[in-house]
């Protein structure tokens, strides 16, 4: 029996058992047998909850591009490792071999050298779902510096923020991004970002929509004439097992985002271990996740985990609605595409449109479906399923997080029987339980509870960029001895775990995490605004949509309230991005707050969702008056 892809319910279910009573044995084989080090471990596991420290393969060596790149070049070296499908359909899509990667991710890494850039140094990568994103990440991890993708739809406040807390030396950006019919001015992005960025030394620009842009001597250079004179070969870095390999941000329920450091070889193992099992990936497969490397989604299952594989992954740059609904059915069936990887909220709005976008395509090629960043909620799982999948081909609803690194709770097609909504089993390894509001592991099921996981896994987030104190507080310190999600979940009679949601100020909107914080904060900068508080409340496309309760100065002027609305929605797009905007804004004379003045948000969220029947007890708030007024005025 191979640990290292199972087939069969029997066989999760022997492998599972064999990673929680020998997990040092179990990886240590499948560590092994899979992959590439330079030398090997001393120890395979270090740690302590407590400090908190985990350390995986250490005094182990390699380098990831090794293992994702140069170990395929004799056998797979003429196959397809990145597919890139174009916004635009007529633009002809790019077949980058495995052979060519070499060449460009060398390339691209002696470019890097040549501007000063070494191991451990931070990289700020803000670009496009263009090959040069992958290979920008792919060239920083060959040399050991430390990527920190930045998605390109956030602003430049949230750019130049994430570049300082990281103080990267270079950003790499492009001209500009397509966007269905629209274009994005990344550069200007970048440049306005860099008036507060003072770490910054070089910005590498490549070429995607021709635009005019501003170029600043001495700073800013084409990439793509440097890397027509880099040499197509060199050496990778040795790095050590540990070693930072990357570095994503992630909002938190309270202030700026986190930046989770992720290192080099649990990270690596991981991803690939998951990839094979979730996606049941076969040589020859077309695979396709549908998510931007500028999230965790992106990382993991674009990049390193299908390229540790020698899998064959497609690279889509556009949106589903362009040029038409039908956009996805298309690419999946022009490249023959096998495994599909998408967001719930995704599937929700191609639901809304009318089947004959679906109809016309031969989705025949399909073997596995998946989903990822937010619950499923029943009807699109069947929409999913029905038309699809025609109920040939296992839905995988995987839940993971950027800090997990790698997918924990999912499905194995072919061998775990899918119920809707429920992402079933934990992965080989990963030790999930249940705990009460007292602290307790609630056990034996059925059960319902707070997610938390109780054992070390190989992709876990090490650490916070620059702050472990945050790390330690925020994930190890609710309950002892214990990883926590922020995520609540149910556990059936047969153990199926069901995530219900975040149980604290995190709110999922289109599958994108966002915390209230820097939203209020942003809300909270217009002149005439005194106080807000933001909650989700359910949209049947986007999962959650945003509603923010805010209070005016009091200025005896009278503002027009529309205005005022979209001027807030500007300063939110220009302090975090257009996917923070709000939906609804109630202007109100205060807000509900306990004796002590934090706001109670339960009851602000139950009013948002207009489900007011069980608003508990509000008599002992500091100012109960203020629920009547709010539930009069909802929106
Ligand atoms: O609340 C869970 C939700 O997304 C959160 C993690 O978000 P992020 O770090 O952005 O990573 C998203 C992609 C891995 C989780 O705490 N979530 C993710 N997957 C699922 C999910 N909720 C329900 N079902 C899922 N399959």
């Amino acid at each position: 029996m191979s640990y290292y892809h199972i087939k069969h319910l029997e066989e999760y279910f022997q492998v599972y058992r064999k990673s929680v009573r020998d997990p040092e044995i179990f990886w240590e084989e499948i560590a092994e047998e899979h992959f590439l080090w330079r030398k090997r471990w001393d120890k395979v596991l270090n740690w302590d909850f407590n400090k908190p420290e985990v350390k995986w393969f250490e005094g182990a060596q390699l380098n990831i591009t090794e293992n994702c790149i140069d170990r395929h070049l004799a056998a797979k070296g003429d196959k397809t490792a990145i597919l890139f499908e174009p916004n635009d359909p007529n633009e002809v899509a790019v077949h980058i071999t495995y052979n060519e990667l070499y060449e460009r991710v060398n390339r691209f890494a002696n470019v890097l050298k040549s501007k000063g850039i070494g191991k451990g140094d931070r990289v700020c990568i803000y670009l496009p779902m263009i090959p040069e994103l992958a290979v920008a990440v792919l060239a920083c991890a060959r040399i050991g510096a430390i990527h920190s993708v930045v998605f390109a739809g956030f602003s430049a406040t949230a750019l130049s923020t994430r570049i300082n807390d990281a103080e990267c030396k270079m950003v790499i950006t492009s001209d500009g991004s397509f966007r269905g019919a629209k274009t994005i001015d990344l550069k200007g992005i970048v440049d306005e970002a860099l008036e507060t960025c003072p770490s910054i030394e070089t910005v590498l620009v490549a070429k995607r929509i021709n635009s005019e842009i501003n170029m600043k001597a001495d700073r800013d250079e084409w990439l793509q004439p440097l890397l027509d004179k880099a040499s197509p070969e060199g050496e990778a870095e040795i790095m050590n097992a540990e070693d930072p390999l990357f570095i994503l941000y992630t909002s938190g329920s309270t202030g700026q985002p986190k930046g989770m450091v992720h290192t080099t070889g649990g990270y690596m193992v991981y991803t690939a271990y998951t990839f094979k099992n979730v996606f049941q990936y076969n040589d020859g497969d077309v695979y396709w996740c549908t998510a931007d490397i500028g999230w965790i989604t992106g990382h993991s299952y674009i990049v390193y985990g299908p390229l540790a594989n020698g899998a064959t992954t497609v690279m889509f740059e556009g949106v589903p609605t362009y040029p038409h609904w039908g956009r996805f059915w298309q690419v999946i069936e022009k490249h023959k595409v096998n495994q599909f990887y998408t967001a719930p909220t995704a599937i929700r709005a191609l639901a809304k449109e009318p089947l004959s976008h679906v109809e016309g395509h031969d989705l025949s090629s399909l073997k596995v479906l998946g989903t990822v960043g937010e619950p499923i909620n029943e009807e699109a799982w069947h929409w999913y399923n029905d038309n699809i999948g025609k109920m040939r081909s296992p839905i995988v609803d995987t839940w993971w997080q950027t800090e997990t690194g790698g997918i924990m709770i999912s499905p194995i097609p072919f061998a775990t029987p899918t119920i809707p909504t429920f992402a079933t089993l934990p992965m080989p390894g990963i030790q999930p339980c249940l705990m009460d509001e007292n602290g307790e592991e609630i056990k034996g099921n059925p059960a319902q509870g707070r997610l938390c996981v109780k054992f070390p896994w190989p992709s876990m987030a090490r650490t916070i960029w620059g702050n472990h104190q945050r790390y330690k507080e925020t994930y190890f310190s609710a309950y002892d001895q214990k990883y926590f999600t922020g995520d609540g979940a149910l556990r059936d009679q047969t153990g199926y775990y069901r995530i219900t949601g975040r149980v604290d100020d995190v709110i999922i909107v289109s599958g994108h995490n966002l915390g209230t914080a820097p939203i209020e904060d942003a809300i909270n900068e217009h002149q005439a605004v005194a106080e807000s508080a933001i909650v989700g409340f359910p949209h049947d496309v986007k999962g959650n949509a945003l509603y923010g309760y805010v209070i005016l100065k009091e200025t005896g002027e009278d503002r027009n309230q529309e205005n005022l609305r979209k001027e807030i929605n500007q300063l939110i797009t220009e302090r975090i991005g257009p996917i923070a905007k709000l939906d609804k804004i109630q202007f109100t004379s205060g807000l509900p707050k306990t004796r002590s003045g934090k706001i109670m948000r339960r009851i602000l969220r139950k009013i948002a969702s207009k489900d007011t029947s069980n608003l508990g007890d509000t008599s002992t708030l500091l100012n109960p008056e203020v629920v009547q007024e709010i539930m009069d005025n909802v929106l």
